[in-house]
């Protein structure tokens, strides 16, 4: 890593620990309300506080200019606007409905100067928060020191990495082929990978706690404004890895209108690398593809080693998406939000659109993963049939 700028480490420090003790003051004001979801006319000083010297810190550094220190530094830098701009927002400082432009304009000079120079949103995205999130002594970056909000992230990151870890493997059968006998074992590092979303979406599920989730760590997820732009908030997939594993297997299509508009959508969400990678996929051909393809070999010895463990991967594959949207999106999102005062419900999702939109896409997503039977949309579920009885 190179070397910071005074101003850059400045700023650094204070989203540390400054930052971190003013929204620890604004959560436990708003926790102890009846509606915990209000944040009107709570703590002011505090968020006064916030705003003030964040911008302080933030016009320092729109005066120093481009430092250039290369591309981690900047898009680490546009993280931490990112994460000043995101809390400014969830204490309502700053809301997109209210305004036709950001009141930050220091904040959102900056991190459009950065975003639009590096090729990424010019928002904070997720990886900023977990894959590129740099601990110092052991504490990385956060909004707040509440344990719940600690546990979200470590368990983004895992499954995060952990989807990470398939998609290379199965990228790497590509170049062998479905019937190289290494193939075999990269379908196996897979297979584990996607057992190890399981494991660590099965532990945020029974560790998390509800309201802490939903009243006092989802609300720095929300969607805000960078100049006159509403840009959504950052979600655990915005990352290549999974898409990868969608387009690969074959499960989900690239040229089918609501994903590919999903993938459009998430670009420049992803770090660079992350969209070369997407990019390439799209115009692959699947490994279901080429196995149906070759089920008229069914015989031999490759294709009945294989193709059991390729089916295994998709089988998992699809079990990480039921247990993403019927326990952690229904547990965490759909519930609370019955009980949530129909005054905050705009505020639900981090992509905007009303929650029941955003639910039937997912649900969507979910029976593409897993190849259910369905008439409505185009799923597997007839070739992974087809496949499974050409098994000896
Ligand atoms: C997207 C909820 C954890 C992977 C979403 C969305 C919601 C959601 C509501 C839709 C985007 C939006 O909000 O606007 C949750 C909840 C979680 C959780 C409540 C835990 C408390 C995770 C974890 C992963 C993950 C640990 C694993 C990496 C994804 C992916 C998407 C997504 C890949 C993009 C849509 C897709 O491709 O399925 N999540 N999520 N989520 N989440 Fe999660």
């Amino acid at each position: 890593m190179k070397h910071m700028t005074l101003n850059v480490e400045a700023f650094d420090d204070w989203l540390r620990t400054r930052f971190v003790e003013l929204n620890n003051s604004l959560e436990a004001l708003y926790w102890l309300q009846d509606d915990r979801a209000n944040v009107e006319g709570v703590g002011e000083e505090y968020k006064q506080a916030l705003e003030s010297e964040g911008r302080t810190l933030i016009l320092a550094l729109l005066d120093e200019g481009n430092t250039d220190e290369g591309f981690d530094a900047a898009f680490d830098l546009l993280g931490n606007v990112g994460l000043y701009m995101a809390a400014c927002r969830r204490h309502e400082i700053t809301e997109p409905s209210r305004e036709t432009s950001s009141p930050l304009v220091e904040a959102s000079a900056l991190a459009m100067q950065i975003g639009a120079s590096i090729g990424v949103t010019p928002r904070f995205a997720t990886a900023h928060l977990t894959t590129h999130n740099r601990a110092h002594n052991g504490l990385y970056k956060r909004f707040t020191d509440l344990a719940d909000e600690r546990l979200f992230v470590d368990y983004n990151t895992k499954g995060i990495l952990a989807y990470k870890r398939a998609a290379d493997a199965l990228l790497k059968i590509l170049p062998l082929g479905i019937s190289h006998p290494i193939s075999a074992d990269l379908l196996k590092v897979a297979r584990q990978a996607l057992q190890d979303v399981m494991d660590s979406n099965a532990t945020l599920f029974n560790e998390l706690d509800t309201d802490r989730f939903f009243y006092c760590v989802r609300p720095y997820y929300k969607p805000y404004r960078v100049g006159s732009q509403v840009y959504r908030g950052a979600n655990a997939g915005d990352f290549a890895g999974i898409n990868v594993i969608d387009l690969l297997l074959g499960l989900c299509f690239a040229n089918e209108q609501s994903y590919s508009q999903m993938l459009v959508d998430k670009f420049l969400y992803m770090m660079p690398e992350d969209q070369a990678i997407l990019r390439d996929c799209m115009r692959r051909t699947s490994l279901m593809d080429q196995f149906l393809k070759a089920s008229g070999g069914h015989k031999e010895a490759w294709y009945q080693q294989n193709l059991p463990l390729f089916l295994e991967v998709c089988e998992l594959h699809g079990q990480t998406a039921i247990q993403h949207h019927d326990q952690l999106v229904h547990k965490y999102i759909s519930g609370p939000s019955v009980d949530m005062q129909q005054q905050h419900m705009s505020k639900v999702t981090a992509s905007g659109p009303p929650l029941h939109v955003l639910l039937a896409s997912l649900e969507k997503l979910r029976d593409r993963r897993a190849a259910a039977k369905r008439s409505d949309i185009r799923t597997r579920w007839q070739d992974i049939q087809r496949l499974k009885a050409s098994l000896g």
